[in-house]
């Protein structure tokens, strides 16, 4: 049967508290895509234990991450909204794809060898693992649209050869997913190293900005922002730390590049880095506050990923019977 709307998926992990980069790379553009397509977004747990975690610190990422979703304006209503470990079909469906996935792929995968050096003491098979799960989480609702940042568009290629592979030695059974990848903010590049991607592990936190930073600690983390020579406000690739503040700038006060080029030309940087702190806390002070009023109802919360969970499953479940019978698994009669 043809679907009336055209699916699209997304996850974060639960780890930490989810940076401006994540919300401009991805969770920002989730929100306009509610309109228009079946919209699956998930807490995804189980990547998150690739990397230790401390349990209690998990669960309670887990609910901050979820009031977080709704605060930027997910709704419950309009989409599914999940936990990963709640819908067993994700690590089911990756087992299989793992036996079509060769070893040689995943070694190639950058994520893979920044984790391994970053984390040498915990080289376990899940970080090595860790896009094939991606690709499970993806194709098993039939996704068409993959709304990420750019550095998951090696993990969305690999998801597309597994479902062409799999297609390809049983018979059409898989999407082959597209990315969404933003034209501007799909690399929101660290505050203190313009050529390290912005990242909520980075042992400065100076280099980040987090989605519950206070007004007065994004002020203060855009004043000590790193900035290039000269002093021109402009966006090129020789002023990569001014590229950057522009990029979020223009993304969260609506102006576009060119104007506020135009808007800050002999002003100097630090009229511009007040400015950024100006147009960042509007954005993000509201998401702050509604997230915190959303944490006081746990109930509430609960019941929609009890519903969430529902929903998915209801999908995830047939996709993984549809593969196991095209495998050659024994029905269970
Ligand atoms: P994660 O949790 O690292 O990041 C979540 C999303 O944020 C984007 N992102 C950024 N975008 C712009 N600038 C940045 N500095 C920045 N940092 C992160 C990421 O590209 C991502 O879209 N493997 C995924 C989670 C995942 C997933 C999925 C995503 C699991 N299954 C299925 C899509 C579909 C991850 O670790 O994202």
């Amino acid at each position: 049967m043809e679907k009336v709307k055209k699916t699209v998926f997304s996850g974060i992990q639960p780890t930490g508290t989810i940076t401006l980069g994540n919300y401009l790379g991805a969770l920002r553009n989730w929100i306009p895509l509610q309109d228009e397509y079946d919209c699956i977004y998930c807490i995804v747990d189980l990547h998150s234990i690739t990397i230790r975690q401390e349990p209690a610190q998990l669960r309670k990422n887990a609910m901050s991450l979820l009031a977080l979703y709704l605060a930027s304006g997910i709704s419950p209503e309009k989409s599914t909204v999940f936990v990963q470990s709640h819908v067993p079909a994700h690590a089911e469906l990756a087992w299989v794809l793992d036996t079509m996935c060769y070893i040689g792929e995943l070694n190639r995968m950058t994520q893979f060898k920044d984790k391994s050096a970053k984390h040498a003491d915990n080289l376990n098979m899940g970080l090595m693992n860790y896009p094939v799960l991606m690709a499970a989480d993806i194709l098993l609702y039939g996704t068409d649209l993959v709304p990420i940042g750019k550095d998951q568009t090696q993990h969305l290629e690999l998801a597309r050869n597994l479902a062409e592979r799999f297609n390809n030695r049983y018979s059409p059974t898989f999407v082959v997913p597209e990315g969404f990848i933003p034209k501007l903010g799909a690399k929101i590049m660290s505050l203190q190293n313009p050529l390290a991607k912005m990242s909520k592990s980075d042992e400065n936190v100076n280099g980040f900005i987090s989605m519950l930073d206070d007004d007065e600690t994004i002020r203060r983390k855009l004043r000590r922002a790193v900035t290039d020579s000269g002093m021109e406000v402009r966006f090129a690739e020789d002023k990569p730390a001014i590229s950057n503040l522009l990029t979020i700038y223009s993304l969260c006060s609506g102006v576009s590049v060119a104007d506020a080029e135009k808007q800050f030309d002999g002003l100097g940087y630090g009229v511009f880095k007040d400015a950024v702190a100006d147009a960042v806390i509007s954005a993000l002070a509201p998401i702050r506050q509604r997230q915190a009023e959303l944490l006081e109802d746990k109930q509430y919360l609960t019941d929609i990923l009890r519903q969430g969970a529902e929903r998915a499953e209801s999908i995830a479940s047939k996709t993984v019977a549809k593969v196991y019978r095209k495998i050659g698994f024994l029905p269970r009669g």
